[in-house]
C-alpha cells in the first residue's frame, strides 16, 4: 500500500467514506481529501475528516492549478468527485461537462505527472437509455422484473453486465463518465498509469446527502422521518420502478481489496452493485421505510416521466465477483436501519439538508 492517497470529491458521500476507511485501516498513511464543497451537506463531513486526521484541501478539479503535481505528490488517486445527478445534465450542462469531463482530464494529467495509479468511480449510467427502456419486463404486484427471455447482449435475470451494448444516448452525466473511461484507458496505454474503473449502480448508506435527483434511498427514509411529501414519478405513478442498492460498507470492502490487488486488476472495468437480491421498487422502498420509521408520509402519483429515467436497473456484478471473490453482504433492511439511525443521531444538523 503506497504512502499517500488523494481522494478527489473527498468531502462527498463515497469520497469521505473511503478516506475514513483507509485511515482506519492504515493510520500511518497520509490521506488528502480535495473537494470544492459544491454538494450541499458535504461541509458536514469536514469535522469527520479532521477527527480522523485526514488533510482537507478546498479545491476544484476544473482548475489545473488546484491539482498541482508539486504539491500533490501522491501514489494513489481515487476519483469520487463529480456532479453525480442525471438531471443536472438537463439543467446545468456546463457544470456537468466541466467537472465530469474537463476535471477528468486534469486528474489524468496529475496522474501522468506524479505517476500515480487511478481508481475511478464510474456509473451504470454509461449504459444507453433506449435499450434499457426496451428490456423485456414483467409487471408484478409491487415491481417491474426482468423476464428470463431477453434479446439484448449483456442482460439476463441477474441484471445488466459489462457486455450490454454502449450505442445510443445516455444523458450528459452518463456521457461524461463514459468519455472519462475512454480517456482513462488512453492514458493507461500511453503513460502506463495503472487504472481500475468501477461502474457503480446506486450506492447508499449513512452520510449520503440524498436529494430528489440523487440518493433516492436516503431521500425516501428522510422523507418518512421528517414527514415530507414524496412522489412516484412516471411509469403510471405506481412506484414500480426498480434499482439495486449497494451499501457503502460493501463498496469500501471491494475498494480496499482492489487497492491491495491493483496490479492484477489493472485496466479492468467492473459493474458494481447490490444485484437482484438487493433490489427494491419505490413501492417496496416505501413499505420498508414505513416499517423502519413507524411513520407514513404523503406520496402522490406524477404521471410525467423524468428525462433520462429508466424503469429498471439491476447490476450484474458477476465479473467483479469472479475476479475478486467479493460479494455484497448488507441487505436493504440493514442499509435502511443504518440510514435511519444516522438521521436520528444527527437530526438537528441534517434537518435543513434532508428535509
Ligand atoms: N452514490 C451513488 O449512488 C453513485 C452511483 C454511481 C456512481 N457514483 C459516482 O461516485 C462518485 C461519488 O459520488 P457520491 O455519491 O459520493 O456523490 P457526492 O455528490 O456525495 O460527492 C461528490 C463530491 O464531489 C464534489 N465536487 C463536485 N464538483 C467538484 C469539483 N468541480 N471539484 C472538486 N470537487 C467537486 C462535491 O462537492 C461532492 O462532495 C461520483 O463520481 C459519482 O458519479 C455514485
Amino acid at each position: 500500500m503506497p504512502e499517500q492517497v488523494l481522494v478527489l470529491g473527498g468531502a462527498g458521500f463515497i469520497g469521505s467514506s473511503i478516506a475514513i476507511e483507509l485511515k482506519k485501516n492504515y493510520p500511518e498513511r497520509k490521506i488528502i481529501c480535495l473537494d470544492n464543497l459544491r454538494r450541499r451537506g458535504s461541509e458536514l463531513n469536514l469535522p469527520r475528516l479532521k477527527h480522523f486526521s485526514i488533510e482537507f484541501i478546498h479545491g476544484d478539479i476544473r482548475s489545473p492549478a488546484d491539482l498541482d503535481p508539486s504539491v500533490l505528490k501522491v501514489e494513489t488517486i481515487i476519483d469520487c468527485s463529480a456532479e453525480p445527478s442525471v438531471l443536472a445534465g438537463f439543467t446545468s450542462p456546463q457544470y456537468v461537462l466541466q467537472t465530469n469531463l474537463l476535471g477528468t482530464i486534469n486528474i489524468l494529467e496529475l496522474a501522468r505527472l506524479t505517476k500515480a495509479r487511478l481508481l475511478f468511480l464510474s456509473t451504470s449510467r454509461v449504459y444507453p437509455i433506449a435499450p434499457l427502456k426496451s428490456l423485456n419486463l414483467v409487471e408484478l404486484s409491487t415491481r417491474f422484473a426482468l423476464k428470463a427471455e431477453q434479446t439484448s447482449l449483456g442482460v439476463s435475470e441477474l441484471g445488466i453486465s459489462e457486455d450490454f451494448p454502449l450505442q445510443g444516448y445516455r444523458s450528459l452525466y452518463g456521457a461524461t463518465k463514459l468519455a472519462s473511461e475512454l480517456l482513462i484507458e488512453e492514458y493507461r496505454q500511453a503513460y502506463n498509469i495503472p487504472t481500475i474503473i468501477n461502474r457503480c449502480g446506486v450506492v447508499t448508506g449513512s452520510w449520503q446527502m440524498g436529494k430528489v435527483d440523487q440518493g433516492v434511498f436516503v431521500l425516501w427514509v428522510a422523507a418518512h422521518y421528517f414527514q415530507k411529501p414524496l412522489s412516484y414519478i412516471g411509469y403510471g405513478g405506481t412506484g414500480k420502478q426498480v434499482r439495486d442498492l449497494l451499501h457503502i460498507q460493501d463498496l469500501l470492502r471491494l475498494i480496499t481489496h482492489q487497492l491491495q490487488h491493483f496490479t492484477e486488476l489493472d485496466g479492468e472495468v467492473f459493474n458494481v452493485g447490490g444485484g437482484v437480491s438487493n433490489s427494491l421498487s419505490l413501492l417496496e422502498t416505501t413499505q420498508l421505510c414505513q416499517s423502519i420509521t413507524g411513520k407514513s408520509t404523503q406520496i402522490t402519483a406524477s404521471l410525467e416521466e423524468r428525462p433520462g429515467d429508466v424503469p429498471l436497473f439491476i447490476t450484474d456484478s458477476s465479473k467483479v465477483i469472479a475476479r475478486t471473490g467479493w460479494q455484497p453482504l448488507i441487505k436493504p433492511e440493514a442499509a435502511f436501519e443504518d440510514i435511519y439511525q444516522w438521521i436520528s443521531d444527527n437530526e438537528a444538523t441534517l434537518s435543513p439538508i434532508l428535509s
